[in-house]
């Protein structure tokens, strides 16, 4: 049936998803002069929330990513402007932290391993310094002893991924766009060109542009012919939420290889005035924190990786390892209280690169597929997509990005 009898008024461009990308999206938009709707039944409740927020271009590098490098680097290039207009349109900091990040090597082979990737790096032109033992616990004071030295990132920086989300919300509510609680049924089609959505209570809402945006979900939405739904499936990921002495935390992001096993811990400010009150950022570990619970800060610990479908069931598994491998860093992890475990779906993509631009239906741009990096990107997203909704063309920079483009291997 083509659901015309509720359809509501056009907006240029209609936005599936209020995550960081959804919402970065409307924004840019909105500043673009396009009128805009976001649709999302809980708004920030997916792998925004789930992230720790870390902006690691370099720490999260592999072999035979470079392009991948090259976009992470030029978004990261954006956040401090980025964080600095959003602050100014809402007034909330997004607790962005140049705190760079360390790397600690738990033996020998995994410090030659380090090693490589540093010399890798720097092929790249990326600053990484090696640290030996001694340099590395001069970093992290409170590190476990014993360990044999790591490395340094020191353009590997942080945001507090859920003031992020609220600030953004604030921005796109502020920016005249309308935001719609629902969930979506169905992507219309007329002909051959999207036209807009249908919501689950059977409103239908017309769009001369919809944008996918809705992460690790972005291919099961109906309405699209087969081909047509982006390639992206869900690696679930859990997170946890400590809170300890602000004294024992480690003053800078610190991640490791624990006998094989990933793990790192982030560390937020101390507490202040409620989140997203617009506070600049104390500098952790240095003086009295002010209100909330004196002297304490949280510290983030993430992040297993499942490929569990659609599931986000908090598995105690997951959980017992991400703390026994951050304890085996960080000892005072074990005197921690322990506040929340949290579980996100990453949009994982055929080649671990995002999908961002048209498809190959007229109305249809998608925007997902940002895996590990959705925090990182978010703000070369909101950008490109504006860009090309409101001139017509993607930046180059997102070039290589099309969702249409061959991957060049089908990596898990
Ligand atoms: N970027 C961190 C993660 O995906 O776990």
């Amino acid at each position: 049936m083509e659901p015309t009898e509720r359809r509501r008024p056009a907006a240029d461009v209609l936005v599936i998803g209020a995550g960081v990308i959804g919402l970065a999206i409307a924004w840019r938009c909105r500043q673009r002069g396009l009128s805009v709707t976001v649709v999302d039944p809980a708004p920030g409740s997916g792998a925004s929330r789930t992230a720790a927020g870390m902006l690691a271009p370099v720490t999260e590098l592999h072999y035979g990513e470079q392009s991948l490098l090259a976009l992470n680097l030029a978004s990261a290039a954006r956040y401090p402007s980025f964080a600095a207009e959003l602050q100014e349109v809402t007034g909330r900091s997004i607790g962005y932290r140049r705190s760079g990040t360390v790397v600690a090597a738990w033996d020998a082979a995994d410090l030659a391993a380090l090693r490589d990737l540093a010399g890798f790096a720097a092929t790249l032109g990326q600053p990484v310094q090696t640290l030996t033992g001694r340099e590395l616990r001069a970093l992290v004071p409170g590190i476990a002893p014993g360990l044999p030295g790591g490395l340094l990132a020191p353009e590997d920086h942080q945001v507090d991924n859920r003031r992020l989300h609220g600030a953004l919300l604030a921005a796109v509510a502020g920016s005249g766009a309308a935001l719609i609680d629902a969930p979506v049924a169905r992507i219309d089609l007329a002909g051959d060109r999207v036209n807009g959505v249908t919501l689950a209570d059977g409103t239908a809402l017309a769009a001369g542009t919809v944008v996918l945006a809705a992460g690790a979900h972005s291919g099961r939405i109906a309405g699209l012919p087969e081909g047509a739904r982006p390639r992206v499936h869900p690696v679930k990921g859990q997170t946890v939420r400590l809170r300890m002495a602000v004294e024992t935390m480690p003053p800078l992001i610190l991640r490791g290889t624990v006998k094989g096993a990933p793990v790192y811990l982030v560390p937020r400010d101390p507490d202040g005035p409620a989140s997203g009150d617009g506070a600049a950022p104390a500098r952790p570990g240095v003086g009295p924190a002010r209100g909330g619970r004196s002297g304490t800060a949280e510290l983030v610990i993430g992040a297993s990786s499942e490929e569990a479908g659609f599931d986000c069931t908090p598995r105690a598994g997951a959980v017992y390892e991400l703390l026994r491998d951050a304890q085996s860093l960080l000892p005072a992890v074990s005197e921690a209280e322990l506040v929340e475990v949290s579980t996100g779906l990453r949009p994982g993509s055929p080649d671990n690169a995002p999908l961002i631009g048209r498809t190959g239906i007229d109305g249809l741009v998608v925007a997902t597929g940002h895996y590990r990096n959705g925090v990182l990107l978010t703000p070369i997203t909101g950008d490109g997509v504006a860009a090309l909704l409101a001139d017509g063309d993607l930046p180059p920079a997102l070039d290589a990005f099309q969702p249409e483009r061959r991957a060049p291997q089908e990596v898990r």
